[in-house]
């Protein structure tokens, strides 16, 4: 994609601003909408135009879509924690958000639209690999707003692409980043030299995707007229338990430090891997970093 006009909502948040780093440097003109409660101004590219603002502001919405050609909306309040505390700000942010996004774009007549959504529509794993076809079934109020913006997509009667995110990793990620922020805690533990915690048996499994091959998925999603109206995962099909991911990270840093071990929250071991056959089909997409490079990334070691 190139010479595009893009907005990119969330683009000051760990993932957007990786993707507004690939939009800027493949030639498109970016427009950032973001209201930095999450996001930090130091992840802006300072060849992208930010406009400070929120994604539930009608107008704010409707002035930076003039023109637009595409728009990757990805600005989310993120944090399950606070989904459950105060429901309506996620209500708020990721749901009229999206509508004011999805109707702004139409009337704009941009041509396509993608989603951050969330492997959390799919609840825990009924069976794996995770595969789209598997009904819906949030656990918590953030991912009844990633189900609702879904649905909202489809019916708008846009061109529109899901992305169901695995988890996330990179620069960029913060330690206090809202779910599953276990691969910063262990890089900040390697970094500061205080001891990781492993909470449980450490059996517990994730898919693990690295940051830029997820805005390289997000560009493939927009220039892809298959993809339209459907919600696609975007993981590696990989599963790593924590006590490997921890192994891994230890061995590229050589840390001699040893995890501490906590009793888990929750009963039950989870488990996650994503199906990623839809995503190669349609979107010609595979994660292409692997965990030991994406991490010595991370920690600048290669
Ligand atoms: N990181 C993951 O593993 C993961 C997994 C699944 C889905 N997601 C989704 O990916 C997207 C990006 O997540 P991230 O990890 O980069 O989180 P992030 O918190 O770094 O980025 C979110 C960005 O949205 C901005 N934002 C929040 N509310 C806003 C509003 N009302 N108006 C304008 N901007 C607003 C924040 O300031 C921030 O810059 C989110 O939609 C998130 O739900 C992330």
């Amino acid at each position: 994609m190139k010479n595009k006009r893009v907005l990119v909502t969330g683009g000051a948040g760990f993932i957007g601003s990786h993707l507004v780093d690939l939009l800027v440097a493949a030639g498109n003109s970016v427009v950032v909408l973001d209201d930095l409660s999450s996001g930090r101004s130091e992840n802006l590219n300072p060849g992208a135009l930010f406009v400070r603002g929120s994604v539930s502001d009608r107008a704010a919405v409707e002035s930076v879509m003039k023109d637009a050609d595409y728009v990757f909306h990805l600005a989310a309040r993120p944090s399950i924690t606070e989904s459950l505390s105060n429901p309506a700000l996620s209500v708020e942010s990721n749901i009229l958000g999206i509508v004011n996004l999805l109707w702004a774009a139409k009337g704009a007549g941009v041509e396509k639209f993608v989603f951050s959504s969330s492997s959390s529509v799919y609840g825990p794993p009924a069976r794996l690999p995770v595969s789209e076809s598997l009904p819906f079934n949030p656990q918590t109020p953030y991912a009844v707003t990633k189900v609702a913006g879904e649905l909202y997509c489809r019916a708008s009667g846009m061109r529109a692409t899901c992305l169901r995110y695995f988890n996330i990793y990179g620069p960029r990620q913060r330690p206090q980043a809202a779910y599953s922020a276990v691969v910063p805690c262990f890089l900040d533990a390697v970094r500061t030299g205080e001891r990781p915690t492993i909470f449980s048996t450490g059996k517990q499994t994730c898919d693990f995707v690295y940051v830029k091959d997820v805005a390289r998925a997000n560009i493939l999603a927009a220039q892809s007229r298959r993809a339209d109206g459907l919600a696609i995962n975007v993981g590696t099909g990989k599963e790593t338990s924590i006590n490997g991911l921890w192994e891994v990270v230890a061995g590229i840093s050589r840390t001699p430090l040893t995890p501490i071990r906590k009793p888990g929250e929750r009963k039950g071991m989870t488990r996650s891997r994503a199906d990623t056959a839809l995503a190669r089909r349609i979107l010609g997409f595979r994660a292409k970093t692997g965990l030991k490079d994406g991490l010595a990334e991370c920690l600048g070691r290669i």
